[in-house]
Formats: C-alpha cells, structure tokens, sequence
C-alpha cells in the first residue's frame, strides 16, 4: 500500500494523543491500522524508535507516550473535550471508545450489548463519504427484493489478509481496555457474522474474555445466496454461498469473583435473567429484518431492531440493576432498548452524524410499541 510520507507517525500521534497514560506498541498497531489500514507491528516499533525522544517517550512495561504529556503530571494532561448527552436513563458520548474506555473509572458497567464495525475500514470517514455520496467503496446496496429497497452492507468478503490481522488486533486492544472497566461476571455480548466471527472470538478470549456461546439471531439476511458473477445462466443451479439466515452475537463473560452467588450478591452480574420462571433465557431468538418505520426514526446503515435488542438487553442483566454499555452505539438502539427495559444504559459513537441521529431516535425507537417487549 502506498502511503504519504509521514502518514504512520501521524496517525501514531493521534492515537496517543487520546492516551494520555501511553499505549503498548500492540495497541498502537491495532488502533494505527483501524486508521490506515494494516500497518506491521515492526513499522509501529520502528516509527517510534525513531521518534523518541522527540516525540514519544518509552515508559516502563514498553508502553509509549507523547512525549508532550509525560512533561506533565498524570491529572494535568489534557482530556479530550468530549460531547455528551442524557436522555433518560441513558448517556451517550461522541467519542472514540479505545480512548474512551481508558478515562473511565474501574467497574463502572455491569453488561455489554454492542454491535461493532466488523471490517473496521467500513465505518472510516473514508468509506462513510462514499456510502453517503452513494458511490464506490465497501458498501453495496443489495438488489430490491418483494418490491422493497434494501439498506446498504459492508462487503467482508474484500478484506485481505492484512485487513483480517487488523480486525484482530484492534478487538483484543478494545477488549483489553473493556476489561479494566465493567464488573466481574458482567455479560459481553457482541454482534458478528459468520465471515468474521472467529476472528474477534479469538481476540476477545486471549484479552481474558470467558467465552459462555454464541446467541442466534434468527434472521433471513442479504448475503449470500447468489449465482456465479457474470456466469449465473451457465450455473444457474449453483450459490457461491450460503444465503445467511442467522446472525452469530457472541457471548463472553469477565471472569468471576468468587462463585455465581457471590457474584450475582454484589455486583448483580454472574448470569442472564430469565424470561420467566419456567423459561431461561435461550440462545436462540427469532428476529425480522429491521422494519422501515424503525430505519425511519434512526437512518443508520447497520440498525438493529428494538424487537430482538429488548430481549437481548433485558436478559443481560440477571437481576435487571446495572449499567449497560454500548461502546459502538450507532444510532443509539441499544440505548432505546434499555431504556424501554428501565435499565441505566451508556453509549459511545465516534461519527458526530450518528451522535446527532441518536440524539432523536433513542427517545422514538424506546417509544415504540411491541407485544411481549
Ligand atoms: C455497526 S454500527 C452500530 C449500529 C447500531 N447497532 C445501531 O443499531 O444503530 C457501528 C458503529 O460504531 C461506530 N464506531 C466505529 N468505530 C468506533 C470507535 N472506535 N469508537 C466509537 N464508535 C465507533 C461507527 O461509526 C458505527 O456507527
């Protein structure tokens, strides 16, 4: 990959511009190549050797700094200005979450429910421009079907190998950093799919993650299923792959304190909360596509639906107390859903246009009418 001059140190500089603690060279490689694209490990070292002392400072633990805020002492660095709001019960911050996470407290969250950007290049500002002119990059819009328009979906099947080493390298930074701040036993429950999936479960579990299983959204989805390119009249009877009928969400868990009792008595986490008294919470959950009148409220193109999230979000909490985190927030509809569940809920989003979304649809999506949710 060609690159302008310059271009790795500078994004090494923005990564640990929002590190004011400093950034082992694994982590600065994953966050580097979720900017760039994939950058070796080897190149991170070496920019940096090259740097220090101008730039950076080495700190113990091979951990590096900027050299700008090592000068200071650590409650004197500067703090992101971040944007927040409240809405309800719920907060939600315009932040980058690797940042994020860092500043926040130690068991501040008791469960997780999040659905990450998979191929880390599809929610660049990049590929978001070309999503939002319409033209070119990642996002295909897949062909209408029963008269109606489909939204848009990341093409995983492009991504290289470098992209795939990306991919891993920036989910066990992100889980090594969620791991400081949610509670022991709490619930980490991330959507995926299944190009993807063992990727992020290999790097959550070597962050320290338990892995408990996966949960199945059952849903009729827009990959797969198609004949041959440029060749579907000669092999009319063949898919190049599975069409996609479920969504993989794994399911892992920060290892406990003591036994599940123990757990569930003082953090209130250690299990999920039963349906009802003669149903556990299962691993299987029907689903619909998300339902335009819900795109409508929240136009974003990975919107989950509040009909599956309230089931999810509900069981995550085993005794109903805590805070739920949501660390790519999106559109805010895990937001929406705790909200309609009366659980406490945080979210974090990087886009200021999503930030902005959620703003109105969090209160609409939460609004909005089931049975049974
Ligand atoms: C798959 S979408 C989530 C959509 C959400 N489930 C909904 O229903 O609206 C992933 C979101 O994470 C955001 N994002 C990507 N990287 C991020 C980061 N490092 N920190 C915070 N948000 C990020 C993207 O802008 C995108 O909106």
């Amino acid at each position: 990959m060609k690159r302008r001059p310059g271009e790795v140190r500078d994004a090494i500089v923005s990564v640990l511009g929002a590190r004011p603690r400093g950034a082992t060279v694994a982590d600065i490689k994953g966050e580097v190549s979720a900017l760039i694209g994939d950058v070796p490990a080897s190149s991170v070292r070496s920019y940096l050797q090259l740097n220090t002392p101008g730039l950076f400072a080495r700190m113990d633990r091979a951990q590096y700094v900027l050299k700008e805020f090592l000068d200071r002492p650590l409650n004197d660095r500067p703090q992101a200005q971040i944007k927040s709001l409240v809405i309800g019960n719920a907060k939600l911050f315009n932040a980058d979450c690797i940042g994020w996470l860092e500043q926040q407290p130690p068991n501040s969250f008791h469960a997780v429910v999040t659905d990450p950007p998979y191929g880390l290049v599809e929610y660049t500002a990049d590929e978001q421009r070309k999503l939002r002119s319409g033209k070119g990059g990642i996002w295909r819009i897949p062909p209408s079907f029963d008269g109606s328009k489909r939204a848009p979906l990341p093409r995983f099947t492009v991504l290289k190998p470098a992209d795939l080493d990306a991919v891993e390298s920036f989910f066990y930074a992100w889980a090594r950093r969620l791991i400081g701040v949610i509670v022991p036993g709490a619930n980490v429950v991330v959507a995926s799919n299944p190009l993807l999936s063992y990727l992020v479960s290999g790097a959550l579990s070597k962050a320290g993650l338990e892995r408990r299983g996966e949960i199945v959204r059952l849903v009729m989805t827009m990959r797969g299923g198609d004949r041959p390119k440029d060749a579907h009249v000669e092999f009319s009877d063949v898919s190049v792959m599975p069409r996609s009928m479920w969504e993989p969400w794994l399911v892992f868990r920060k290892p406990l304190n003591g036994r599940v009792q123990d757990n569930l008595r003082k953090w209130g986490t250690g299990g999920f909360r039963r349906i009802s008294e003669d149903r556990p919470f299962g691993d299987v959950i029907e689903s619909s596509p998300t339902r335009p009148s819900e795109r409508a409220i929240a136009p974003h193109p990975s919107l989950k639906p509040q009909a599956f999230l309230r089931q999810l979000v509900r069981g995550v909490l085993p005794l109903g107390r805590g805070v739920v985190l949501d660390p790519f927030a999106g559109s805010g509809s895990t937001l929406a859903a705790a909200e309609a569940m009366g659980y406490q809920s945080v979210g974090v989003e990087k886009d200021p246009e999503y930030f902005r979304v959620a703003q109105k649809a969090v209160p609409a999506l939460a609004r909005l009418k089931f049975n049974g949710a």
